[in-house]
């Protein structure tokens, strides 16, 4: 079973999430891989049994523009085998919190076998632990159990 999960962060916040879900995934003896979108070619993503994405929310509920070509690619290529999760960070303090989370849910939802989603405001605080475990449990269930 080959797990990648692939991210954006401006400024940290969403790095700190993927990083924690890795590390809970390795505390289950799940070796993730992760890539900064920059680091990664799409088509690579498309050899995994299971992706996770992570992004920031940017302008006026967007998705990052970096992060353009991936909800493209997942959008239009053959991805229903795939199981998904989409998390990210965003702030309340904007009409549409973790707009970008939303985008790709719903696109992810029609697309691939999506199996959860996880917003954050802002940074990871501690009671974000726990929800970031049930994230983790939800994806390895859907993945060993098709549940
Ligand atoms: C110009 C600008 C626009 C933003 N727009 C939104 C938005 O529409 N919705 C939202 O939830 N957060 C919005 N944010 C907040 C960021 O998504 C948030 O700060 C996030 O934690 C950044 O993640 P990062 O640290 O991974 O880069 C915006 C931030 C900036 C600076």
């Amino acid at each position: 079973m080959k797990l990648a999960i692939v991210y954006t962060s401006k400024t940290g916040n969403t790095e700190d999430l993927v990083q924690f879900i890795r590390d809970l995934f390795l505390e289950k003896r799940i070796m993730a891989e992760l890539f900064r979108i920059e680091d990664v070619p799409v088509v690579k993503l498309f050899t995994f049994d299971a992706v996770i994405i992570g992004t920031y929310t940017w302008g006026d509920g967007e998705i990052p523009v970096e992060m353009l070509a991936l909800y493209h690619a997942f959008e239009t290529e053959e991805v229903d085998h795939i199981v998904t999760g989409i998390i990210g960070s965003g702030d309340s303090f904007y009409p549409q919190f973790c707009g970008a989370v939303d985008a790709f849910r719903d696109m992810l939802y029609v697309q691939s076998r999506l199996a959860a989603t996880l917003k954050i405001e802002v940074a990871m605080q501690v009671a974000d632990q726990e929800r970031c475990s049930r994230f983790v449990d939800i994806i390895w269930n859907k993945i060993e159990n098709g549940a």
